[in-house]
């Protein structure tokens, strides 16, 4: 996300991608790295390093990540840019329980990249489970591939970062003794989605917004991540994690820290991450009690989306049948800091929602009524600025305007900016920003360990709450519906509700 430089062309340089065989790699890498080479932002000098633990053949590696490719591409697989992406592509064998792979393994590389000229740069990408991040990255310090000398190497990882504070706190301080903070990219992949990134330039590449963007005229702010899609194979995995470590201190706390953080001083890694940290470290801490009475959760029952008949959640595969996991949890935060003061943060994400929606919605205080006395307060509507991804990317602000006639009659309308009106980019997935700034070594939009820790932080009291109350205080909801009724009162309570979601 380099200021005006996108169209450098990164150092040469070798991709090492650790579980090349996984989903992640297929869906998402394979087909970002091929849109970079289609817009020619991919190194001169280059290779891909598929690493699995057992033994494949070069062939066998490229038909697959190919038929993957041409699955999940974004735009139309131009098939001679595909060859010359997978010419580039060398299956090696590693597993981190057998060291001496290891060993073997950098030998291979160091050939190679002496073959391919790639000077010693490498990225080591972890689309493994997290399991293993460590083991891999113990082996990966061992052998001395992270040591800098005059080239760089950088380690990817995605979430999730720890379960909880203590564990992202362990897994933080585990691979910070083998590899210096600097060299660590951990992704959340919603930093690369346009509209996020366009937060920090409609914020700061605005003058007239600034001003207005404080407790003295904004309401509250509504943080939305609503998924129609229910759990489906993830069952296991899910049953675990559940809504809240699944979406909040990762996702839904990028969205909060873009739009609640000061302005930084400028424009690079370290003063936007200082203060995206600063915000979140600002969450106040609420006791297990508080933290119980600012949040609802919620597991979905049997119901209809459109024309799919969804089943209760626990019976998915592999999900336990008494389980008390939320598909749907939605908080009340306060930021604790002068320009926050007394403004709500409510935030929601569920799974088998009716719609998919993700947007922050800034509600603005309504106007004093002085001059519109005889009108009902409620029939005004209220002025909202929403910035979203989905169902579109976009912002749209909304305002009261006079409807045409000799009568004052007020109707709220809206202004929309809808990002595919105005620009013709190519559709992408996601990815091809982060992996990019990764090989040109721009971690603005990565996390840095002190966030991962705060926003675990700001989790902690509700992920306790919750484990100890079990099936007490669990509401259910109906697949296909806003999620559970009880959310509401959230708001209700404070004399809000939330937007509702068409
Ligand atoms: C992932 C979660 O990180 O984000 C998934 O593990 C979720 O459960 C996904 O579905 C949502 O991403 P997006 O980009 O579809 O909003």
């Amino acid at each position: 996300m380099t200021n005006g430089q996108k169209q450098k062309k990164p150092d040469p340089c070798s991709f090492v991608i650790f579980g090349v065989t996984g989903d992640l790699t297929h869906r998402l890498i394979i087909p970002a790295l091929y849109n970079l080479a289609a817009s020619d932002l991919l190194p001169d000098k280059f290779c891909v390093v598929g690493v699995a633990r057992k033994r494949m053949t070069n062939d066998e590696l490229t038909d697959s990540l190919l038929k993957g490719l041409k699955q999940f591409a974004t735009r139309r697989v131009d098939d001679a840019i595909a060859r010359r992406l997978l010419e580039c592509v060398t299956a090696i064998e590693a597993d981190p329980s057998d060291p001496a792979s290891f060993d073997a393994m950098r030998e291979r590389l160091d050939k190679l990249e002496a073959k391919r000229e790639t000077g010693g740069n490498r990225l080591f990408y972890l689309a493994t489970p997290p399991s293993g991040f460590l083991p891999i990255s113990q082996q990966l310090a061992r052998t001395g591939m992270f040591t800098e000398n005059g080239a760089w190497r950088r380690l990817v990882i995605e979430k999730p970062f720890g379960t909880d504070l203590k564990s992202a706190k362990a897994l933080n301080a585990a691979l910070l003794k083998l590899v210096d903070e600097h060299q660590i990219y951990r992704i959340d992949h919603y930093l690369g989605k346009e509209t996020v990134q366009n937060i920090l330039v409609l914020r700061f590449a605005n003058g007239m917004f600034e001003p207005i963007w404080n407790r003295y005229h904004i309401d509250h702010v509504q943080i939305t991540v609503d998924e129609k899609l229910g759990v489906g194979h993830r069952g296991s995995f899910y049953d675990s994690t559940g809504a809240l470590r699944d979406m909040v201190p990762n996702h839904l706390f990028q969205l909060l820290s873009l739009v609640a953080m000061e302005p930084p001083a400028r424009f690079d890694a370290h003063a936007v991450r200082t203060e995206k940290g600063e915000v979140l470290s600002a969450i106040q801490i609420q006791s297990e009690e508080e933290a119980l009475r600012n949040s609802v959760r919620g597991q979905y029952v049997t119901g209809r989306i459109g024309d799919v008949e969804i089943e209760d959640y626990r019976k998915t595969p592999e999900v336990r049948l008494d389980s008390t996991t939320e598909t749907y949890a939605a908080l009340r935060l306060v930021i604790d800091n002068w320009r926050w003061a007394g403004v709500p943060f409510y935030l929601r994400t569920g799974k088998a929602l009716g719609v998919k929606r993700t947007e922050i919605a800034i509600k603005f205080k309504q106007a004093p009524f002085a001059m519109f006395r005889d009108m009902a307060v409620d029939q005004l509507s209220q002025n909202y600025l929403v910035i979203s991804t989905e169902p579109a990317e976009g912002i749209d602000l909304q305002f009261n305007t006079k409807v045409p006639g000799p009568a004052i009659d007020i109707e709220g309308v809206e202004m929309k900016f809808r990002y595919k009106d105005y620009f013709k980019a190519e559709p992408s997935t996601g990815y091809e920003t982060l992996i990019y700034d990764c090989m040109i070594g721009d971690n603005i939009l990565f996390q840095r360990a002190d966030s991962v820790e705060a926003g675990w932080q700001a989790v902690q009291p509700f992920l306790d709450a919750w484990k100890k109350a079990g099936a007490r205080g669990l509401k259910t909801y109906r697949a296909g519906s806003e999620g559970p009724e009880e959310a509401e009162a959230l708001l209700t309570r404070d004399g809000r509700s939330w937007r509702k979601l068409a």
